[in-house]
């Protein structure tokens, strides 16, 4: 018997170091439509994620909340846990980096590296950025703080080991230039070469000895391994590399994807290489950055109180409206954006409208003219039928030409503009006009046995994508789940005449936007509310782009409204503690209302009144509080909790009337 074709994917492991956010959730539902397309096309899929659990930054949270490094892991990964389990994420391994066959292998991959002389002890003297453990150059930082998450970076001063990654620089130059798949999309291998392989590389520090919680080296056990490293070696670790048993290893290695956020390419494209060229392993075939999601109102944060939470959202929408929300308005490489709007639009469009219509009108008339059997289909009429037919036939072969590049959104569309087809194909046929006349009988069969065939279609190449759809919507077809849903079986003809359709519930209903947006604004002050009362913590859910040097070009800032303003009145917000609302001669016709989340640093703010302020104009407009803010105020701010300092940015000199322009 010949063996399945392999195919091995894996997501970063995710830090336990909050509650994972929608935007975390991104990459692992991606990855699971991916794993389950392959699964259904043939492959012998091995799925992997997990929880990277060392360093600093873990140990600190634990601090913070007076207990173990180990308890708060373990009380969070249960948690990622049960999130991927609601999700549907289909993985075939959590790997945790504090597993014993981990930290095993970590420390065998440190020794071999340090005996072969890739690794040697030295001392390290640079910045370090705690929440993305990363070092940095005192040239690399961006303002001072690290280029790729923008906070502020600490100074380390420490005996530490380092790894010769220059050694391996050409050598993995070439391997990108040679290989244009290795690193997706393109842009980011322009963007490691440009700004990291071709400027040179220094060696990296991979230890530390001034905390305690990760791997030990085992040969100086007061130094920890540098938390990328013991990360990074989780792809291969859990296969079993450096165990005794390496079964999985031999069968799955290289990695066909590694798909990761966009801000961690570089640790997967120039770190990752280097050790596994150092350990004379094959590279993975390819590296995925993918980019972010983010909110209309920029960051996530909790002391905004503007974190999506995806269990919150699955309990409202179910979890396939949100995993088609998701791998369907991220443009697979860029960013995409979460909005409420935009999510309840997606699903009353495509997936009310669009698929749960068809499929109800499909049953309800082969019920309502054929008692529920599916009648036998006459020859296709030219012109009507045919682009239909071809259509669902092509389908299988056009999503696999984009699931071969990842294209998520491009593989859900190519599925939708089937279903859109049946629909309009509903309009030109007309199947209420043909149940009136006995002599247009075999042709009103012949629509329904075609649209209950592309339905089928349709619902074969949902399956990985939605996947509690597509057996919802099998049961109300009548197809048994076997053979008549098995995508690389598919051939169009083969639902069996006489099928018995079962009418069922809606599988998306109708949302009632104007109602929906309404109870979700007071869920979500009440959430701010809550994160009122709760201490100040930041979700890094959409940094900054990422990458030094972080340059925009002229015609960027100029987009950038920036306006002098003159304060009218300044009041606080009665259902915040935190919001300031000021109304504003900016230049315009109208006085403008922009909200701040100042107050606590003017408890005077009549005081503002006649002042002048400056204010980005053309942001999009937020409703907080019921009241929508048509702008930002811009602030200077300084140190960190209960040292923290902001002052509003005013004009010096001279008289600037409302509307002058900043630049
Ligand atoms: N622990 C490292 C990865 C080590 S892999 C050897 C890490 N963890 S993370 O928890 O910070 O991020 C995990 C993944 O979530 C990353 O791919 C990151 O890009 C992704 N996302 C976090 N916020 C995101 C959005 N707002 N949108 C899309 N993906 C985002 O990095």
């Amino acid at each position: 018997m010949q063996s399945k074709k392999t195919y091995y994917i894996t997501t970063p492991i995710y830090y336990p170091s909050d509650k994972l956010h929608i935007g975390h959730s991104y990459t692992t539902v991606a990855a699971d439509a991916i794993a389950r397309y392959k699964r259904m096309t043939g492959y012998d899929v091995f799925f992997l994620t997990g929880s990277d659990e060392h360093g600093q930054k873990i140990e600190r949270k634990a601090k913070e909340r007076g207990i173990t490094p180990k308890q708060y892991v373990d009380e969070i990964v249960s948690s990622f846990k049960d999130l991927w389990k609601l999700m549907d994420v289909s993985y075939d391994k959590f790997i945790r980096t504090t597993d014993g066959y981990h930290e095993k292998a970590v420390q065998g991959i440190f020794r071999q590296l340090y005996e072969q002389g890739d690794i040697y002890k030295s001392s390290y003297e640079g910045h370090y950025c705690t929440p993305c453990e990363s070092f940095w150059l005192e040239r690399q930082l961006a303002n001072g703080c690290c280029p790729d998450c923008g906070r502020p970076t600490e100074l380390v001063r420490e005996e530490s080991y380092f790894f010769k990654v220059s050694k391996y620089a050409p050598a993995l130059i070439e391997h990108i230039q040679a290989h244009p798949e290795f690193i997706q999309p393109p842009s980011r291998a322009h963007e490691m070469l440009n700004n990291f392989l071709l400027p040179g590389l220094e060696d990296l520090c991979v230890s530390r000895t001034t905390f305690t919680w990760g791997i030990p080296v085992d040969f100086d056990p007061k130094h920890v391994v540098y938390v990328w490293l013991d990360a990074l070696s989780n792809y291969i670790s859990a296969l079993g590399y450096g165990q005794e048993d390496s079964a999985d290893f031999d069968r799955y290695w290289p990695a066909d994807v590694h798909l990761v956020g966009k801000e961690i390419v570089r640790f997967h494209t120039i770190i990752w290489p280097i050790m596994l060229m150092a350990l004379k392993l094959p590279l993975p075939k390819q590296v995925f950055g993918h980019g972010w999601l983010v909110l209309d109102g920029g960051k996530m944060s909790k002391s905004k109180g503007n974190v999506v939470d995806p269990v919150k959202l699955i309990a409202r929408y179910g979890v396939d409206a949100i995993r088609y929300f998701l791998l369907r308005e991220v443009p697979f490489g860029s960013d995409g954006v979460f909005s409420n709007e935009a999510l309840i639009y997606r699903i009353n469009s495509d997936l009310a409208n669009d698929l749960g219509n068809l499929l109800s009108r499909t049953v309800a008339m082969t019920e309502k003219y054929f008692d529920g059997v599916l009648p036998a289909p006459a020859a296709p009429v030219a012109g009507e039928d045919d682009a239909l037919l071809a259509q669902a036939r092509a389908l299988p072969a056009k999503v696999e030409a984009c699931m071969e590049k990842l294209l998520l959104p491009e593989a859900l569309e190519a599925i939708f503009a089937l279903i859109s087809s049946c629909n309009k194909y509903i309009d030109i046929t007309q199947p209420w006009l043909l149940a009136k006349e006995e002599s247009s009988r075999a042709r009103l069969g012949t629509v329904l046995y075609h649209l209950a065939e592309c339905l089928r279609f349709a619902g074969v190449m949902l399956q990985p994508y939605l996947p509690n759809t597509a057996p919802r919507l099998f049961e109300q077809l009548g197809v048994p789940v076997g053979a008549l849903t098995d995508a690389l079986a598919l051939c169009f003809g083969d639902l069996p005449v006489g099928t018995k359709v079962h009418k069922g519930e809606a599988l998306f209903p109708r949302i009632d936007v104007q109602a929906e947006l309404q109870a979700l604004e007071a869920e979500a002050l009440a959430q701010q509310a809550e994160a009122e009362q709760a201490p100040e913590a930041t979700v890094p859910a959409a940094p900054p782009e990422p990458q030094a040097p972080a340059y925009i070009e002229f015609p960027d800032f100029e987009k950038v409204q920036l306006r002098v303003c003159r304060v009218l009145a300044c009041e606080p917000v009665p259902k915040s503690e935190k919001l300031l609302q000021f109304t504003l001669d900016a230049g315009e016709s109208e006085p403008r209302t922009i909200l701040s989340g100042i107050r606590k640093w003017y408890e005077n703010p009549e005081a503002l009144v006649g002042k002048n302020v400056i204010a980005v104009l053309n942001l999009r407009p937020r409703k907080m509080c019921g009241i929508e803010s048509q702008g930002m105020l811009l602030s200077a701010i300084t140190g960190e909790g209960a040292e923290e300092t902001l002052s509003l940015l005013t004009t010096l000199c001279g008289d600037f009337p409302g509307g002058s322009e900043v630049g």
